[in-house]
């Protein structure tokens, strides 16, 4: 990989600087910054500005791009600076909880913002293909009770199958699972997750 890297970080947590998820997305840029210390990092707050799509967001969406109107381009402006975000991106880190057994409606807000046939993906001969590709995700998760990859963890299948829709491949989680139980033991074995993925530089 070379060292020139446009990381970008979202945060889904509602629970801001008292997140544990954060805190992880917190270790983990600061190992990404020790690895790569030419890099560009944009970061985005899932809690802030977003918005649901709407029934006048999917007309303009399902619009042919050289046919859609100012107030159509204009329903489409916010989802287009989001999706630039990401084919700006190489390496995109991502953090969030477990809410009611899925992800917070922020990020499932986002996810919609998102995904658009003929930008983020398109239907070729083979079935859909995911356009944003060579780009890497690091996916920190946390959770009270739950054991990610158990039968109630709509999470981590789901965010998999979300990025490698629009063409990310390269995915790695991160998981702080079942704080509730033991939250320093949790935490450590995320910090290890994140060692072992980016070994410390020394300075
Ligand atoms: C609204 C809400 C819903 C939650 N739902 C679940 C759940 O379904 N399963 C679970 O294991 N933990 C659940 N939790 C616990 C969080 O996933 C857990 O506390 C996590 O560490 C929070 O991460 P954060 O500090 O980054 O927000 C929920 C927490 C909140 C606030």
């Amino acid at each position: 990989m070379s060292d020139k890297k446009h990381i970008l970080r979202l945060d889904a947590s509602a629970s801001g600087s008292h997140s544990a998820s954060r805190k992880l997305g917190n270790v983990l840029t600061g190992q990404l910054e020790n690895l790569y210390p030419h890099s560009e990092i944009r970061q985005r707050d899932l809690n802030q500005e977003l918005a649901f799509i709407d029934n006048n967001w999917i007309a303009a969406n399902f619009t042919a791009s050289d046919e859609r109107d100012d107030s159509q381009n204009q329903q489409l402006a916010f989802s287009d600076r989001l999706i630039a975000e990401l084919q700006w991106a190489d390496h995109i880190l991502l953090t969030t909880p477990m809410y009611n057994f899925g992800i917070p409606a922020t990020l499932k807000a986002w996810i919609d913002l998102v995904c658009r046939a003929g930008v983020t993906f398109r239907y070729g001969p083979n079935g859909p293909e995911g356009l944003l590709t060579n780009k890497r995700i690091d996916i920190v998760i946390t959770t009270g009770g739950a054991p990610l990859r158990s039968p109630v963890d709509f999470v981590s299948g789901y965010l998999k199958q979300v990025f490698s829709f629009i063409g990310i491949e390269d995915i790695n989680f991160i998981g702080a699972d079942q704080m509730n139980l033991d939250a320093d033991a949790s935490y450590a074995r995320a910090l290890t997750q994140i060692e072992q993925r980016y070994p410390a530089v020394a300075a």
